[in-house]
Formats: C-alpha cells, sequence, structure tokens
C-alpha cells in the first residue's frame, strides 16, 4: 500500500477517534450541571477511562504518525494500524462496561505492544530533540506496571505516577513527533520534560518550574522552524506560553490547570494540524466558531482553579459544560464536511 494511503487511514482512525472522545467527554461536562440522560453519572470514573484512553490511544498517537508520514519517518503498515484501531476501540468499550478489567487491560497490553514496537524502530543515536522520542516512549511505558501494582496497594502514589506517565508520553515522546525538526539536544529535551513530568505529577514545584519553563523555550523554538499553518503555528505558541504560566505556577497548577492544557493541545494544535486544516484546501468556516469553544472551554476549566474568585466554581463549571458541547458538536460537524 502507498504512503497516501496509509495516511488516509490513519487519519480516518484519528477522525474516528476524536468524534467518539470528544462525544463522550461532552456527556461528561453535562453531567457535571445535572444533565444525565444516559446515566453516566454512576459510571463516571469508568466513562472517563475510555474517554482519556482513547484520546491518547486513538487520536493523538495516530495524529503523531500522521505528521512522522509526511515528515519521512516512521508509521505502523495498514494492517498493523486496522489491529491498533481495534484493539484500541476494544479496550474503551471494556473501560466503560467494567473500568479496569481483564479485557481493558489486555486490550491496553496490545496498544502498549505496538509503542513498544515504535520505541524500537525509531531509536536512533542521539541527535536532535525527536530522537529524545522513542526513549520518553520506552520510560513511559516502564511505568506502566508501577502504577498498576500501586493502584490497590497506594491510590495516591498511583495517582502521581499516572499523571507523570501521560505528561512523559505527551512532552516527551508525542510533542517532537508533531512538530519534527528542533533545536534542542535529544537528551537536553528528554530531561526537561522528565523533570516537567515528575515536577507536575508529583506536585514537586522547582522540577515544575524549570522543566516546564525549559519545554516552553524548546516548544517555542521549534515552532518558528516547523512547517506549519499560521493557525497550528498560532496554537503552539499559546501552548508554549501556557507551559510558561504552568512553569510559574499560574493560575495555581492545580487540576483545572493540567485539563485544560491537555484538552488546549488536543483540541486546538494537534485537531488543526492532523485534521482541520490541510494544505491546498480552503478553511472551513466552522473553524473559527469552533476554536472560539475550545479556547473558551480551557479558560473556563483554568478559572475552576481560582477559589478567590467568588462563584467562579459553579459558573465555570456551566461555562466549561456549554461551551464544551458546542465544541464536539462543531468538530463532529466539521469531520463530517471533511472526513
Ligand atoms: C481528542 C480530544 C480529547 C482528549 C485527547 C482528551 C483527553 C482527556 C484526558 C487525558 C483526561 C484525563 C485528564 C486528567 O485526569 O488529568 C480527560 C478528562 C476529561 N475530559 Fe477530555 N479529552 C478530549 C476532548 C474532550 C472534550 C471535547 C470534552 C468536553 C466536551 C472533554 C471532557 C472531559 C471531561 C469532563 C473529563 C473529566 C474531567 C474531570 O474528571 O474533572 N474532553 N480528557
Amino acid at each position: 500500500m502507498t504512503a497516501p494511503a496509509e495516511r488516509r487511514d490513519l487519519r480516518r482512525w484519528a477522525a474516528l477517534a476524536v468524534a467518539l472522545t470528544v462525544l463522550a467527554g461532552a456527556a461528561l461536562r453535562l453531567v457535571f450541571v445535572g444533565h444525565d440522560p444516559l446515566g453516566l453519572g454512576a459510571r463516571f470514573a469508568a466513562v472517563r477511562h475510555a474517554h482519556s484512553h482513547l484520546g491518547y490511544y486513538l487520536f493523538l498517537f495516530p495524529a503523531a504518525w500522521l505528521a512522522l508520514r509526511a515528515a519521512g519517518g516512521w508509521v505502523p503498515g495498514v494492517r498493523l494500524a486496522a489491529a491498533y484501531g481495534a484493539v484500541s476501540l476494544l479496550a474503551a468499550a471494556a473501560f466503560t462496561v467494567q473500568g479496569y478489567g481483564a479485557v481493558s487491560i489486555a486490550a491496553s497490553t496490545a496498544v502498549g505492544a505496538v509503542w513498544a514496537a515504535e520505541a524500537v524502530r525509531r531509536w536512533r543515536r542521539f541527535g536532535d530533540w525527536r530522537d529524545a522520542s522513542p526513549v520518553a516512549l520506552a520510560l513511559g511505558l516502564c511505568l506502566v506496571v508501577p502504577i498498576a501494582l500501586m493502584t490497590r496497594r497506594d491510590p495516591p502514589l498511583a495517582a502521581h505516577l499516572a499523571r507523570s506517565f501521560l505528561t512523559l508520553l505527551l512532552l516527551g515522546a508525542l510533542l517532537p513527533a508533531w512538530l519534527g525538526k528542533g533545536r534542542w539536544p535529544a537528551w537536553a529535551w528528554l530531561a526537561a520534560t522528565a523533570l516537567a513530568a515528575f515536577g507536575g505529577g508529583f506536585e514537586w514545584a522547582p522540577g515544575r518550574l524549570v522543566g516546564y519553563g525549559a519545554c516552553a523555550v524548546g516548544l517555542w523554538q521549534a515552532v518558528a522552524d516547523a512547517p506549519l499553518s499560521h493557525v497550528a503555528r498560532a496554537l503552539w505558541r499559546a501552548t508554549a506560553l501556557g507551559f510558561a504560566g504552568y512553569a510559574l505556577g499560574l493560575p495555581s497548577a492545580g487540576h483545572g490547570a493540567s485539563l485544560a492544557g491537555v484538552h488546549f493541545i488536543a483540541l486546538g494544535p494537534v485537531a488543526v494540524q492532523a485534521l482541520l486544516v490541510r494544505p491546498g484546501r480552503p478553511v472551513s468556516p466552522l473553524l473559527w466558531p469552533y476554536l472560539a469553544t475550545v479556547g473558551l472551554m480551557c479558560a473556563a476549566l483554568l478559572a475552576g482553579d481560582l477559589p478567590w474568585v467568588p462563584g467562579s466554581g459553579l459558573l465555570a463549571t456551566r461555562v466549561a459544560a456549554w461551551s464544551g458541547v458546542a465544541c464536539a458538536a462543531l468538530l463532529v460537524a466539521q469531520l463530517a464536511r471533511r472526513p
């Protein structure tokens, strides 16, 4: 199969996954404001697991593979991509039904095996920041067993490790793949992202300051060199500024800030780059209203961290819910127009 066909295949998985992920996310947001026609409130944790795993397995990783493919790098072949898509969907369905159970763990292990294969295939001598990506992926995979073992024995430790794991994947493994060539040497990027991951994950302020501060600078520089649309470039710059704010503990570097961060990255620059703004095609009229809802939802998530503003919690929850629903609807409408 030719490279363009592989790209189409990956893009279809990413489009399907992003649609399912945002619809589940919108349903979860509505639970927070008391609208729960599907009765998800009783299974909130399980659906949240399905949502976040689907987002990582079947949107953030395929989006990185699309970018790697465009740069002539490694991507799974069509059969492996199809098997990966199928086990990812199976994992998401099993998370929804049983939470962490035999099927979701087995399917997630298969997903992890594909990531391990990616780490092996992309492993090279250290050059620029892209070569940190397979190492960060391998390091992240090493955290999976400790997280699983600690989940029952020491749930707070497992939660800190899980946050560190997700950040290591996002910043260490995926960012260089999404953006391509960067100015930072691989060892420096690896050190910065490991500090950011453990500083953020374990709420260790000095590690967060140095790690996210360094990531802000490295990302800003990489964005200057990357072949991006104007919209994607502006969104990545906003991401770098967000890292700088998080490094400084603004507004509070709490749960709302980390939720706003992952949602801004996924729905903003990554979705725009992978699915929404394509070279040689006209920009959709839905793009700007969609980005406005992403901005509003992320601002509301951040505002939820501001306890000194009276009433901000309730208002922020409402704004996050309704802007999130509008964001999901616009994104699905946009994908239906141009999958
Ligand atoms: C592809 C896009 C998306 C990805 C990759 C994604 C990823 C994630 C991740 C990783 C988490 C867990 C975060 C944590 O616990 O720190 C999460 C939670 C959540 N997401 Fe998303 N998400 C996406 C889109 C959306 C959208 C569009 C909405 C709303 C319309 C949404 C609503 C939620 C909700 C309600 C939670 C649980 C928040 C909580 O427990 O406080 N997500 N998402």
